[in-house]
């Protein structure tokens, strides 16, 4: 074979580059470029890890690692308004699909379309500087918010509505954001938690995180749940958690903070109130959990004050056009990481990270689920197709041919330079270029004010 197997990877995410790692690990004669929708890799790492999170993000050392040997082909959408994934078969032997959960679930209660509602995707993207949410404009002129879900998302998202803006002013936050959380009205933030104690599913270290917030203090609704005693638990994060709930709900009494974060557990919100097409209000109802840990309504009612409600609660991904998708899970059916339809591997199609097994884990997580995709694909190796137009250049050509330029690895890297250039003027690691059109002018040299 003149060029090796050709492996495309897309999606340049956690996933992607533990899949492009592994495949250049393996010391097979292949070929591997790595294509994502926007001109900076990463994926979450860079667009979802909370700014405050910097030791999180210097993961990015290792995920960066493949890139030289690997090609980075940066603004290639692949599918609808890009590159279809049919034109994509025609230069690989295999595709490797890592384009993660972007979308957003909804609660399915009435006013959940109003302004000032959205979903973690959303407004996590907003603050982290994705080009495709930098209009959000969260409504920040009002003293109450209601977050709802009790995984990390919902403590990062308070968390960062908890901080001074100064506490995030050496982060890569826009100065857009910035200034947003400056003008910042909020008071009050309520995270819903749908069932006990003993189900939230947050990391014990980021729990610790909100219970150390200098400007707020975190308070515990419990109705006299933890004082009265929660059966012991085997795993022992839950017992972390429910220790520090326990805890605090004992001891957290207001301290004049100018912020305040409420965990409110067993409650969830049955209907979001409008003024003049925007939340004003979120009506929530309190919960008891059955035996199997199924949420049961009580019909006790009670309404909370807030101009903003944010859902984190989980994303779907969104299907790939060309192979199947499974509704319900929201992932792509596969065994093992090789994509199936009606139980049979689709020849050369894979598939990793969130859009593989759902939106769960850690970036750490999706090591060694690329692992297990990689092997799958190496063992197919011998039998996969060999493409129609093998030439690294006549993917150019064919791309070219779309109208798309991608952003390759040295772009990206003066894009990368730029930014850290912008963040040392505010005493930041790296400030982030979140307009599109800048970051591209920025990966092709030019100087962009922030
Ligand atoms: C808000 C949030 C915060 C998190 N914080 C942490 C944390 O602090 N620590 C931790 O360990 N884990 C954290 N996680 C979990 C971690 O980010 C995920 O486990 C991981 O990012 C999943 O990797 P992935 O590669 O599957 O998806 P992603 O990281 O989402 O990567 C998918 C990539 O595919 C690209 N893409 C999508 N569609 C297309 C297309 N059609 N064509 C081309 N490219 C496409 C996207 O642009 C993206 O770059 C967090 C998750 C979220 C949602
Ligand atoms: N620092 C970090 O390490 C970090 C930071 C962020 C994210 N992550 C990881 O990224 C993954 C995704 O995090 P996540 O927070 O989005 O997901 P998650 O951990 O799955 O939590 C989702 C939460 O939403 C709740 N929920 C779902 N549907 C609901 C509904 N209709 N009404 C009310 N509540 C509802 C769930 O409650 P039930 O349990 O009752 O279903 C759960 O508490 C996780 O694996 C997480 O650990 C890690």
């Amino acid at each position: 074979m003149q060029y090796g197997a050709r492996i495309a990877v897309i999606g340049a995410g956690p996933s992607g580059l533990y899949a492009a790692a592994a495949l250049l690990a393996s010391g097979q004669p292949v070929g591997v470029e790595v294509l994502d929708r926007l001109p900076a890799p990463y994926g979450l790492v860079r667009y979802g890890v909370a700014p405050d999170h910097t030791k999180m993000k210097s993961v990015i050392r290792v995920l960066q690692k493949p890139f030289g040997p690997v090609e980075f082909l940066g603004g290639v959408q692949v599918g609808e308004d890009g590159i279809p994934l049919d034109v994509l078969r025609e230069h690989f032997h295999a595709i490797v699909h890592a384009t993660g959960s972007s979308v957003d679930r909804c609660l399915g209660v009435p006013g959940e379309e109003l302004a000032g509602s959205h979903g973690s995707g959303a407004f996590v993207s907003w603050y982290c500087g994705h080009p495709d949410h930098i209009g959000l404009s969260p409504r920040l002129d009002h003293p109450g918010v209601v977050v709802v879900g009790a995984g990390n998302v919902a403590l990062d998202v308070a968390r960062v509505l908890a901080k001074s803006a100064e506490e995030l002013t050496g982060t890569d936050v826009p100065d857009a954001v910035l200034d947003a959380l400056r003008g910042s009205a909020v008071r009050d933030v309520h995270v819903l938690i749908r069932r006990g104690p003993q189900h939230v599913r947050f990391t014990p270290a980021e729990l610790r995180q909100l219970g150390e917030l200098a400007h707020a203090d975190v308070l515990v609704h419990d109705d006299g749940l933890l004082a009265a005693g929660v059966e012991e638990l085997e795993d022992r994060r839950q017992r972390q958690n429910l220790a520090m709930l326990v805890e605090w709900a004992a001891s957290r009494k207001p301290t004049g903070k100018s912020r305040r974060v409420h965990l409110r557990l067993l409650r969830s919100p049955v209907r979001l109130l409008g003024t003049d097409g925007r939340v004003s209000g979120v009506v929530i109802e309190r919960n008891t959990v059955d035996a199997d840990g199924r949420v049961v309504g009580t019909g006790e009612l009670e309404t909370l004050d807030a101009g903003l409600v944010v859902r984190a609660i989980g994303y779907d991904a969104e299907p790939v056009a060309g192979l199947p998708f499974d509704e319900r899970t929201g992932t792509v059916p596969n065994v093992g990481g090789r994509v199936v339809r009606d139980g049979v591997p689709v020849p050369g199609a894979y598939v990793t990270g969130w859009i593989k097994r759902g939106p769960s884990g850690v970036i750490g997580t999706n090591k060694s689920d690329a692992a297990e995709t990689v092997a799958a694909l190496l063992a197919d190796l011998p039998d996969l197709t060999a493409p129609a137009h093998p030439q690294p250049a006549a993917l150019r050509a064919a791309l070219l041919a779309h109208g798309i330029h991608p952003v390759d690895w040295t772009a990206w890297l003066r894009l990368d330079a730029e930014e850290i250039r912008l963040g040392g003027e505010r005493g930041a690691e790296r400030l982030k270029v979140a307009d599109l059109a800048a970051m591209l002018a920025a990966a092709h040299g030019a100087q962009v004010s922030p």
